[in-house]
């Protein structure tokens, strides 16, 4: 999903662009850390050399470039309006490492040099099969030999389904409406009609047109328009993808959300007979899982033929990574004794641990909350803290099993390739990172440190384009008084609010 509500008009047009949004999964910093799970030796983030194909106004690559102010980013588009809208943005920001250029896809040459990573989100379904090919020959020809490329797309068997009602909705709007509003007006109309008219026992599939209706409502025309009522949308099976990228030379790594690739969502019984019938094949695997799950959307990780991953997460791979997370435990944790206690993420998934070490390493996680903590500090804080007397391989392998479980399966834990600087406390002239400021300003989503989407409560909105460094909190008062159009008493609340979040760095 890449649009907004609140999409951009392109004022020549007067159509809604394809919006451009940030994304968490294609980061370099995640795909650092799949790479290395899977037993690679990724490039490091911070120095990194990215390119992102098809980027926007560079929604994705400028929250980045702030992040790790000593890699470089180029991002290209065929948009001319959307490049101008990210070179103000950059300008804004003073960012100097970031190059966003208007070009085609088809047009990357040797200039522009190798790449460590690789990102392409929300184009690749999209464009005609020359521009698809091209994607994979960049990945192929500019990939370092240690790079990692990510390609989302759309897939079938999910868009079956879903491009049925793809074709009525495109349908429909040829034949009522001819400006772009109006076409997305009436297929929003008929989506409506569809859900009121369609329930189980008319035959016809209530559930996807819900679902269809529910996305569809909750992203702007831009949306629509990209998804659905454009000439193309060309999805494919994931074994196809695989196969074409192959023959550009390039391998299937993984896929950017990891739990996604495991079958233990299947009873034992089914689990046991789908290994029975597509024996340890890892692609046809999850070709399986894609057909079981009516899989309609992927984000996929390319690395080098010659590169050779093992999914088989060693405890030491973890030494290369940094851990955060934002679960907290529900009543007073006693970490050394042995009986169970419960903990919450920040999106409510539950945990229950009694293992002391474990317990006592979401207590370290807490304190250093919105910051990272590289994993061998986290193990050797946890140990002396629990006064662990085991070896510190045994605890290694504990902390690191439990760290993966919970990142792959959960939001409990994050990994980072690259450590996140984040602020635990407001200073006393707090300081927001800009790229969330330039976006809380324009009254959208902000990006936290994190690289993660959050919609901030109306004070904290109105809040954060102040937090340059320049006030102290008597400043804050007055000026937040200004903007609300009245005092309020809600300064510190909200300050601490914006540093759980990840959002201040000073
Ligand atoms: C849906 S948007 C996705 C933008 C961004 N990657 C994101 O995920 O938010 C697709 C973008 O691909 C760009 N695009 C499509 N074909 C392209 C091509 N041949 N060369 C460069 N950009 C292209 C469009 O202009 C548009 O900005």
């Amino acid at each position: 999903m890449f649009t907004p509500a609140n999409a951009p008009v392109d004022s020549s047009t007067g159509d809604a662009e394809p919006a451009s949004e940030t994304h968490r999964h294609p980061h370099p910093s995640r795909l650092f850390t799949i790479a290395t799970l899977f037993g690679l030796s990724p490039l490091p983030v911070e120095t990194a050399r990215v390119l992102e194909l098809g980027c926007g106004a560079g929604a994705n690559l400028i929250p980045m470039a702030e992040v790790l102010p000593r890699a470089t980013f180029i991002g290209i588009d065929l948009s001319a309006h959307q490049v101008a809208r990210g070179h103000a943005q950059t300008e804004q920001l003073g960012l100097t490492n970031v190059d966003l250029r208007h070009a085609n896809i088809l047009d990357v040459d040797p200039s522009f040099g190798a790449f460590d990573y690789v990102l392409c989100h929300g184009v690749f379904s999209w464009v005609a099969p020359d521009v698809q090919e091209k994607i994979f020959d960049v990945c192929a020809k500019h990939l370092a030999p240690n790079g990692v490329a990510y390609v989302s797309y759309n897939t079938y068997p999910g868009w079956h389904m879903r491009g049925t009602i793809r074709d009525m909705m495109r349908y429909h709007a040829a034949r009522f409406a001819t400006t772009s509003a109006e076409r997305a007006g009436a297929a929003r109309a008929l989506l409506d009609v569809l859900a009121d008219v369609t329930r189980p026992d008319t035959g016809l599939c209530s559930t996807a047109v819900e679902i269809e209706r529910t996305t569809v409502q909750r992203y702007g025309d831009a949306y629509l328009h990209y998804e659905h009522l454009g000439d193309v949308n060309e999805p494919l099976y994931f074994h196809r993808f695989v196969e074409r990228a192959s023959a550009h030379g390039l391998r299937y790594l993984a896929e950017s959300r990891l739990g996604t690739m495991l079958t233990d969502f299947l009873d034992p019984a089914a689990e046991r007979a789908l290994k029975l019938t597509v024996g340890g094949d890892q692609i046809r695997t999850e070709q399986y899982i894609d057909f079981l799950r009516l899989r309609s959307v992927r984000e996929t990780l390319l690395v080098h033929d010659s590169a050779a991953p093992d999914r088989h997460v060693r405890a030491g791979s973890l030494n290369r990574l940094h851990v955060a997370s934002s679960a907290v435990p529900i009543g007073p944790v006693d970490p050394t004794a042995r009986q169970e206690q419960q903990y919450r993420s920040a999106s409510g998934a539950p945990l229950a641990i009694s293992r002391p070490l474990l317990k006592t390493a979401l207590e370290v996680l807490a304190a250093a909350w919105p910051a990272t903590l590289p994993f061998g500090d986290l193990l050797a804080q946890s140990r002396e803290r629990c006064r662990s007397t085991e070896p510190t391989g045994t605890d290694a392998r504990e902390l690191s099993a439990f760290v993966v479980d919970l990142f792959v399966r959960s939001d409990l834990v994050e990994l980072f390739g690259a450590p996140v600087v984040a602020c635990r406390a407001p200073s006393e002239r707090p300081v927001a990172s800009g790229a969330a400021r330039i976006c809380a300003g324009a009254g959208g989503q902000v990006v936290t440190r994190h690289h993660k989407c959050v919609q901030l409560p109306d004070l904290e909105c109105r809040l954060l384009p102040l937090l340059d460094g320049t006030r102290d909190r008597a400043a804050l008062a007055i000026a937040l008084a200004a903007e609300v159009g009245a005092p309020t008493s809600g300064l510190d609340r909200a300050l601490n609010d914006l540093a759980r979040r990840a959002l201040l760095v000073g």
